[in-house]
């Protein structure tokens, strides 16, 4: 049997990384798709040369165009510009929606039958724009905030107990922005009421420090954003789907009256296996985590109604 093939669009930071990450897995080709000639090129070359010293044999590839990437299961699009200085926040996302709309027609066009992962911020309103351009069943349209997001919310918790990341389990609801949602009422430590471990105002903190873990990253690095784990979380993706894992993770998915919100992708449990997003899984929610998740699909709404206006 043949690899499997994944295209990773924009071979920028989390594009490289992701690019390797994935050869690493050794399960898959890689195909590495930007406009920037020769850094496609330059990056698969660069990975390809690592897979003697590192003992892998997918094939890598680095492309401006999409006739390599023809036939991908898998096509995560990281493409996209960063904020800049006097860039206004719909300037960007004029920008970005440009970019993801002609990076999701070539991926229509030459892999029809592959499941979209999408990366590009503002990611709920990104990823709902690729599902509408790629005409995809939403099974086959996902975003990734959730995992990130969490990973960074159990990796508070684990140095703040003093406990493994491994044993730290829970999950954030709610778009990708400091509106997101953990959910310290479903967190365990192996199955250990987080509750029991942590006192409440030592939880609010890690809360508040998850929401803004994007931007921590952003003030520490200044001239980009966060990567390694980024690029971590689209590969635990990546299994779950190629693996046919059936993992439970929280992405961005199509919600059609789930938690009652209706026609936009907000952060949710989702059921990661061979078709995609084979299941939603509702949890029942307190009055206040109901109103919280809801002001945060109420901001996604927002992003998504002025990105579809631009
Ligand atoms: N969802 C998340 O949790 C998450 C996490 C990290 C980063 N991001 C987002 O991912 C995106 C990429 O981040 P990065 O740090 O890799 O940025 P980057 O600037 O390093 O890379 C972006 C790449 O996209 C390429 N590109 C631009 N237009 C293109 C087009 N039309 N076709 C193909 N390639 C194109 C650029 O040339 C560049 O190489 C950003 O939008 C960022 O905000 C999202």
């Amino acid at each position: 049997m043949s690899r499997y093939k994944v295209t990773v669009v924009g071979a920028g930071m989390v594009g490289g990384t992701l690019a390797q990450r994935l050869a690493e897995r050794g399960y898959a080709d890689v195909v590495l798709v930007d406009i920037v000639e020769g850094l496609p090129q330059g990056k698969a070359l660069d990975i390809a040369e690592a897979a003697p010293v590192c003992g892998y044999d997918s094939a890598v590839i680095g492309s401006n165009g999409y006739e390599e990437s023809a036939g991908s299961h898998v096509v995560v699009i990281t493409s996209g510009v960063a904020r800049k200085p006097g860039m206004s926040r719909d300037d960007l996302l004029k920008t970005n929606a440009g970019i993801v709309r002609e990076v999701t027609e070539q991926v229509r066009r030459t892999s029809p039958d592959a499941i979209l992962i999408v990366v590009s911020n503002p990611l709920d309103a990104m990823v709902t724009l690729a599902h509408r351009v790629s005409g995809f069943p939403k099974q086959r349209v996902v975003g990734m905030a959730g995992v990130l997001d969490t990973a960074r919310y159990r990796t508070f918790i684990a140095r703040e107990l003093g406990v493994s990341v491994e044993d730290v389990h829970g999950f954030v609801l709610g778009g990708h922005g400091d509106q997101m949602v953990p959910l310290p009422r479903y967190t365990t430590v192996a199955g250990i009421p987080l509750a029991q471990l942590m006192a409440p105002e030592r939880i609010e903190a890690i809360v508040e420090r998850t929401r803004q873990g994007g931007g921590e990253i952003v003030s520490l690095l200044k001239t980009g954003s966060a990567y390694y784990a980024p690029s971590a979380s689209v590969v635990a993706m990546v299994d779950a789907i190629l693996l046919d894992k059936k993992r439970v993770l929280p992405c961005a998915a199509l919600l059609e009256g789930e938690y009652g919100i209706d026609g936009i992708f907000v952060g949710v449990p989702c059921v990661l296996g061979a078709g995609g997003v084979e299941r939603i899984i509702e949890v029942g929610l307190t009055e206040e985590e109901r109103k919280a998740l809801h002001a945060s699909a109420d901001a996604v709404r927002e992003l998504w109604e002025a990105t579809a206006r631009a």
